[in-house]
């Protein structure tokens, strides 16, 4: 019996036991399907079209702090500045673009535990590489929608303290919505998301509250992919 199968499994049992007043039976419940996973692996996007900026490195830090809370999770960042590729159509079909070389690949073998979406600001929207990122995701829900059940928590950084952060916090995460992911915030002081700000000069190092929305997302973000792997 697949992994999946037993945990489907074990949580059918426990919904009907909890709604019945039922005792899980003690071998489905020490099923070992219900440990985490060897590996719990969380994977960063960071939808700046400029690669290795301050997108990119405060998802790197929420990436970190993720990495910090067990063992077993690895973490890798999709850093999509630089990568050339249009947003979706309806006809679902492209020829080889950087979507289909490099992003794709990462997102499919091996799935994800977790998800982190980071986006700069662009006048209180998401950057049109993140539009075009959140589009080319669509590939994912068919034949089995991909991401269901994964945590995912999102990141944005601004040129002001208040750019217009949570309001595309709010976009992106009705945008994964449509997959059915899990969607989370960050532990208190970040309930919504991270939201940080560059100092005007690309640099966000010295902004200290932003940066440990960060880090709180990314425990969250952990937290949660290790209960449900
Ligand atoms: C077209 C454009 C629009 C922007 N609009 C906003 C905005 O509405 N609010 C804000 O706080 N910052 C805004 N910014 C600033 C960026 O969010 C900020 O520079 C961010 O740190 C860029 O991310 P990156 O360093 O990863 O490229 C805008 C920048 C650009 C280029």
């Amino acid at each position: 019996m697949s992994k999946d199968v037993n945990r489907r499994a074990f949580m059918n049992a426990a919904g009907i036991a909890a709604a019945t007043g039922l005792v899980v039976p003690s071998a489905l419940a020490a099923d070992e399907a219900v440990k985490p996973a060897d590996k719990v692996l969380i994977i960063g996007v960071a939808c700046s079209p400029r690669k290795g900026k301050t997108t990119a490195t405060a998802v790197q830090t929420a990436l970190d702090a993720a990495k910090a809370v067990n063992s077993s999770i690895e973490t890798h960042l999709i850093d999509l500045g630089g990568m050339v590729f249009s947003g979706m159509n309806a006809s679902g079909e492209f020829g080889e673009d950087d979507f289909q070389r490099f992003v794709l690949p990462k997102l499919r073998e091996p799935k994800p535990a977790g998800l982190i979406i980071g986006s700069p600001v662009y006048f209180r929207n998401f950057s049109s590489t993140c539009m075009a990122f959140l589009e080319r995701l669509a590939v994912l829900r068919k034949p089995s929608l991909l991401l269901a059940g994964i945590p995912m928590g999102v990141l944005t950084v601004g040129a002001y303290r208040n750019g217009g952060q949570e309001l595309v916090i709010s976009q992106i995460q009705a945008a994964m919505l449509c997959h059915e992911a899990v969607i989370v915030g960050g532990k208190p002081g970040a309930h919504q998301g991270a939201t940080l700000w560059n100092n005007y000069n690309d640099d966000i190092t010295k902004d200290e509250f932003g940066i440990d929305t960060a880090k709180k997302l990314g425990i969250r973000v952990a937290e949660a992919a290790l209960k449900l792997a």
